[in-house]
């Protein structure tokens, strides 16, 4: 039996820091783990220029530990009003590595999102044409729509449309969670591809629901049922290049995910490889843990891999029930739990 593992440093390509005390909080749990996240832009006000972005870049390099070597990937936040000229001056200058679909309303501050993906069919053009990466929310928010078949929907509506009228402009499904999402990037080219969570790995929407109301197995996307699951982790598993690590790392406080409405978004930071790992040695698939967690991630980005590499050693680790986070607390994906590998650095 494999007992440790060592692969290049991996990167998170998608997930949430927030700002100020949290952000702070937050950004040396990635760090400790990643080489670089894709950040994305959901704050309020949302980043929607290369000026907003740059300026956040700089708050969360100022959060990195000292001696820790880690580099955020920022995001532009589409809406229907953005400047394609800001855009793309801010990926010539280094600044934007992609930029963000929120259709309106669909998660945690997306109220300024786009309300008709064809309204950024221009921007979408100038993106395909300069190379920025199109990260999608992908699900409708028709309130006729089922919650858990809104991202098939959204393949249906929408997503098929995008693709054939840019096809080379690059994809990245974000966060999928069915097996038609699995076969919708399978079937597309090479420039479609897609991030997969720890928790849609590890559970279905039984989690959520059976036993009582599970706040900290709630996210959006929601989990679907077990089929579902068993698809992502074949995915995720096979070694294609299509699939990559993204953990949606979405730190709520407790009280605010325990509540009468409580938020969406799981902190799956503090043990984020081990969680993935977790699911890679379940499945007998050790050796395409690093192509899904360092290689696949870079290539689709045209970024180049890390030379450095992590450990992770395979030991029982009791993960804390919450976490101190900015005054308050915190619970982290597995909180409570005991998980069988650990990152050694
Ligand atoms: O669960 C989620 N939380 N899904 C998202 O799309 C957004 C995120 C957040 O920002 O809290
Ligand atoms: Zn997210």
């Amino acid at each position: 039996m494999t007992d440790t593992i060592t692969i290049r440093r991996p990167d998170d390509w998608h997930l949430h820091f927030r700002d100020g005390d949290v952000m702070r909080g937050v950004v040396p749990y990635t760090a400790r783990q990643f080489g670089r996240a894709i950040v994305m832009p959901n704050l309020t006000p949302p980043v929607t220029t290369a000026q907003m972005a740059a300026d956040y870049r700089d708050r969360i390099v100022a959060a990195v530990p000292k001696g820790v070597d880690f580099e955020p990937l920022m995001v532009c936040y589409l809406t229907d009003d953005t400047d394609a000229d800001d855009l793309v001056r801010g990926a010539k200058e280094g600044v934007f590595t992609a930029a963000k679909l929120y259709p309106a309303n669909a998660t945690t501050n997306s109220a300024h999102g786009v309300t008709d993906v064809r309204k950024i069919y221009p921007v979408l053009q100038r993106m395909s044409d300069e190379g920025i990466v199109f990260c999608i929310h992908g699900e409708v928010t028709s309130p006729d729509i089922d919650v858990f078949d809104r991202e098939a929907e959204f393949i249906e509506r929408y997503l098929r449309d995008i693709v054939a009228n840019f096809p080379d402009l690059k994809i990245v499904f974000e966060h999928i969670t069915t097996s038609d999402a699995v076969d919708f990037v399978l079937e597309s080219g090479p420039n479609v591809g897609a991030t997969i969570t720890p928790q849609h790995l590890h559970i279905n929407r039984n989690a959520m629901l059976v036993g009582g109301i599970q706040p900290h197995n709630y996210c959006l996307p929601v989990a679907k049922r077990e089929t579902h699951r068993l698809a992502l982790r074949k995915a995720a598993t096979s070694g294609s290049p299509k699939f990559f690590l993204g953990t949606d790392s979405a730190p709520h406080f407790k009280h605010d995910k325990e509540s009468s409405c409580g938020c969406a978004g799981i902190f799956g930071a503090p043990y984020a490889l081990e969680s993935y790992l977790t699911v890679f040695d379940e499945e007998g698939a050790l050796d395409k843990f690093e192509g899904f967690a360092s290689l696949h991630g870079p290539a689709f980005y045209g970024l180049p891999v890390h030379e450095e590499t992590v450990t992770l050693e395979r030991t029982q680790v009791d993960v804390p029930e919450e976490l101190a986070l900015a005054g308050s607390s915190i619970v982290p994906w597995h909180g409570g739990q005991t998980i069988g590998w650990k990152f050694v650095g």
